[in-house]
């Protein structure tokens, strides 16, 4: 590898090539087993073998990585690999600099999977850490609004309201028509949004997909719509569309885009990706600040740095995003699309399931919404549980009575089929 090379070579110290080379060895032995297996739409068992390659439990049907993915195994290991090294001197990893380059690499695999340049690339902890940063660091005052939908989610709302009577802004939140989002097409959600914005209006938040009903909001049209209209900040909520689909937030138009790649990129929890445009990195200032601040003033890093972090954690992130290319993105969003279409198909000939989600895959995910008739649905998330193992989150909110279901590429049709079976049985 000419890249460890001429790396090694540059190190000074003996003690620093020894360690950097293991480094390279946890990452070599990583890439030496990618690909897993190739996902195969002719070959239905290939997503049942690439689930082995997965540490859940047999007992589970997990359709729940809206909340939280599940990390591969060769991640994990990876992930192990990188904690020994540290350990065994971590002076050396944490303060010493070797790992600078490969956090720097880091970067800007989460940069290409965004289609951002890594100098507006942050790694934070998750998305409630990216819209805190704004709402803490952006000079907002008294005439100035923040709006978003009823389909925002807390993590992307909360430190608006916290720094509203802080600072003197005010926040509109206007009621997303969400049982009516079957028959919304994309011109209705963005007449929704054009009536909300006013004059006001200094930032936008909107999720990418949101968390409820799992609708894939026109990004690019609202932000063009916003911007038309005066909005200064367009931030968008990519918990659920990062991993999901494919990204290019320089073609969306947007200033803010914050993600939790422990979801859909299935990278170790507790860590986060933060695109900030340029000019939005001036305005806000960083949420913590510690020694090394004025090193990074001119730097995105100046809201990364904020003290001892978990490094081997945040390298392992290079490694979960490989695996994830390693499927290939295309073949990953064929598999949700026909997952999607497998559950819909079965909820609209079945008698006892209610579909309540969008009903054209351009407008949806592997992320949606159902009904069990006449039940209710936090009960019924905790008979499946608790008598057939099977993980999703239940919804009793804006008028909701709806198990979300958030299946990833190695569930199967036969998990989908058993869930209409015992659902029927309630
Ligand atoms: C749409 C959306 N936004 C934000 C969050 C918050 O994520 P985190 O706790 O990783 O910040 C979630 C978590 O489920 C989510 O679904």
């Amino acid at each position: 590898m000419t890249y460890r090379r001429t790396f090694l070579k540059q190190l000074g110290t003996v003690a620093g090539v020894s360690a950097f080379g293991r480094l390279l060895d946890v990452q070599e032995a990583f890439a030496a087993q990618l690909p897993v297996s190739a996902l195969d739409e002719s070959n239905s068992s290939s997503y049942a073998l690439l689930r082995e390659r997965y540490m859940l439990d047999s007992e589970i049907t997990y359709f729940n990585h809206g909340s939280i993915g599940t990390i591969p195994r060769l991640v994990h290991e990876a992930h192990v690999g990188y904690l020994r090294v540290c350990e065994s001197n971590p002076w050396l990893y944490m303060w010493g600099g070797e790992w600078e380059e490969p956090r720097a690499r880091v970067r800007e695999k989460a940069a290409a999977t965004f289609g951002c340049d890594p100098a507006d690339m942050c790694i934070t902890h998750n998305t409630t850490e990216g819209f805190s940063t704004v709402a803490n660091g952006l000079a907002l005052g008294p005439g100035d609004e923040v709006v978003f939908s009823s389909l925002n989610h807390s993590g992307a709302g909360v430190c608006w309201y916290h720094n509203a009577p802080l600072k003197g802004f005010t926040v509109k939140e206007f009621e997303f028509p969400v049982l009516d989002v079957r028959d919304m097409s994309v011109d209705d959600v963005l007449n929704l949004y054009d009536q909300n914005i006013s004059s006001s209006t200094r930032v936008l938040v909107l999720p990418h997909i949101d968390n409820v009903v799992g609708l894939v909001h026109p990004v690019k049209e609202i932000a063009q719509l916003a911007r038309d209209k005066g909005v200064e900040i367009v931030a968008v909520d990519g918990a659920q569309s990062v991993g999901m689909l494919e990204l290019n937030v320089s073609d969306l138009g947007v200033d803010l885009y914050c993600a939790s790649p422990h979801k859909w990129l299935q990278s170790p929890k507790g860590l986060g990706l933060m695109y900030m445009r340029r000019e939005l990195q001036d305005a806000v200032h960083p949420m913590w600040v510690t020694w090394g601040q004025a090193r990074w003033r001119d730097s995105i890093r100046k809201f990364e740095d904020y003290g001892t972090r978990n490094l081997p954690e945040l390298i392992t992130l290079g490694d979960a995003i490989d695996f994830q290319l390693s499927l290939g993105t295309k073949a990953k969003v064929d598999r949700y699309r026909h997952l999607w279409e497998v559950f819909r198909a079965a909820a609209l000939e079945s008698d006892h399931v209610i579909w309540r989600s969008p009903d054209t895959w351009p407008m949806s995910a592997s992320l949606f919404a159902v009904e069990v008739r006449d039940k209710v649905s936090t009960e019924v998330s905790q008979s499946m549980y608790q008598d057939h193992g099977f993980v999703f989150r239940p919804f009793r909110t804006q008028g909701l009575n709806t198990l979300r279901i958030s299946p990833n590429v190695y569930n199967t049709e036969d998990e989908i089929a058993r869930f209409f079976e015992l659902t029927a049985r309630l």
